[in-house]
């Protein structure tokens, strides 16, 4: 496995891969059990030393666009409101009243000065504090100070918003995602796109059954053969493992005519798609002219439930030379043709894999030495449960 070539070079080396029917692979087949998916005290464990320990991200830096712009997001640990701040700056909050622990904020998104309870109207800043308490001189003396919104620790990079769903915890993303993939990012610019499209989907389906399928390139052309099975080759990737996340180049069909004939110094970078793993629980595809992220999180109690969420992140109108309405047009369609695939080809297969995980007799399974992301996934998941428990001892 090479790491740091540039990217001409690893597209080349995916597609000798293509030439030779080939991938890279990891050196051993790995076992695992069905109950890892259905298990209550494991997504115990996985909400608290994965979601509460690291960050993952909860939304692009364009969906809360102004100060005083929200949206709601249900982690695995906490219920939280994340706003844009007066300064500019981003902060999450538990979405709760201090008061008797009324739900704050009900609404996905939106633009608000206050957010104001609706059980007995107390009233809270965007950045937290506790503004009003209603007939205070009959309520009793409180310090404000002491009552605001508890914070969760949030942070703005790379165009996008990450938190560690923990309010003990602290946050450093450049550390968590380390040299390559904090470098990989930073040239991509993404802080310059916006997200065009973001939509999230409730699935009766264990968060790592859907993460797992959205790291595969092994699937493609079995489970998707009239529609990204055309596009994309099967089975072909020129996979770096960065150590806690990775990525992988998979040729595009489009690529075949260089089969044969030698492509020179041409770019090649229109044929292929690269899907970066961010550990935890992140797809980041970059397309020839955009991006795709693909979130899971698991529910806060079910481990037979999840959320994913998708996000296309695109040039902005005025940087990608098309008129709005052309603009607004090929997202509209691009996001369409992604969520038929979603419902009809994806969702249906993994609802049903859930369903089969919870056999009574249903045996050891295997991840394959070709399912390169997917095997980083699964160890790189593990060694965070292992430190989490070691720590709670
Ligand atoms: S619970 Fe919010 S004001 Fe009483
Ligand atoms: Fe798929």
């Amino acid at each position: 496995m090479t790491t740091s070539l540039p990217r001409e070079d690893r597209i080349r080396r995916a597609l000798e891969l293509l030439r030779n029917e080939t991938t890279d692979k990891f050196d051993d087949v790995v076992e695992f059990e069905p109950g890892e998916f259905t298990d209550p005290v494991l997504a115990q464990e996985e909400r608290d030393h994965i979601f509460g320990v690291v960050p993952s991200i909860v939304a692009h830096s364009s969906e809360l666009a102004k100060p005083n712009d929200f949206m709601t997001v249900t982690m695995p640990r906490n219920n939280l409101i994340v706003v844009r701040q007066k300064d500019g700056g981003v902060k999450a909050f538990v979405n709760l009243c201090r008061h008797r622990g009324a739900l704050l904020e009900e609404k996905e998104k939106g633009r608000c000065r206050i957010f104001s309870c609706a059980y007995h109207r107390w009233s809270y800043d965007p950045n937290g504090k506790l503004r009003t308490i209603t007939r205070d001189t009959t309520f009793g003396d409180v310090d404000r100070s002491e009552h605001g919104l508890i914070e969760v620790p949030c942070e703005e990079r790379h165009g996008f918003i990450w938190v560690v769903d923990n309010a003990k915890a602290t946050i450093d993303v450049a550390s968590w995602l380390g040299g390559e993939m904090d470098a990989i990012l930073a040239e991509y610019h993404l802080d310059d796109y916006v997200c065009a499209k973001a939509g999230g989907f409730d699935e009766p389906t264990n968060w790592k059954i859907m993460q797992d399928a959205f790291l595969d390139g092994y699937h493609i052309q079995y489970a998707h053969p009239n529609t990204a099975g055309k596009i994309i080759h099967t089975n072909v990737m020129a996979f770096e493992d960065f150590g806690r996340h990775c990525r992988f180049i998979a040729p595009r069909k489009s690529i075949d005519r260089f089969l044969e004939e030698d492509p020179g110094e041409q770019r090649l970078d229109k044929h292929v798609t690269e899907t970066h793993f961010l550990l935890p629980n992140s797809t980041l595809l970059r397309q020839p002219d955009h991006f795709q992220l693909l979130t899971f999180r698991p529910h806060p109690s079910d481990p037979t439930r999840s959320r994913m969420e998708q996000r296309l992140i695109v040039p902005k109108v005025e940087d990608s030379g098309l008129e709005p309405a052309r603009w607004e047009r090929l997202w509209d369609k691009n996001w369409d043709i992604l969520l038929a695939v979603l419902h009809s080809e994806d969702f249906p297969l993994l609802r049903e894999s859930q369903r089969g995980m919870a056999s009574a007799d249903a045996g050891g399974m295997m991840l394959g030495r070709n399912e390169v992301a997917n095997q980083v996934f699964r160890r790189e998941t593990r060694k965070l449960l292992a430190a989490g428990r070691d720590a709670a001892q």
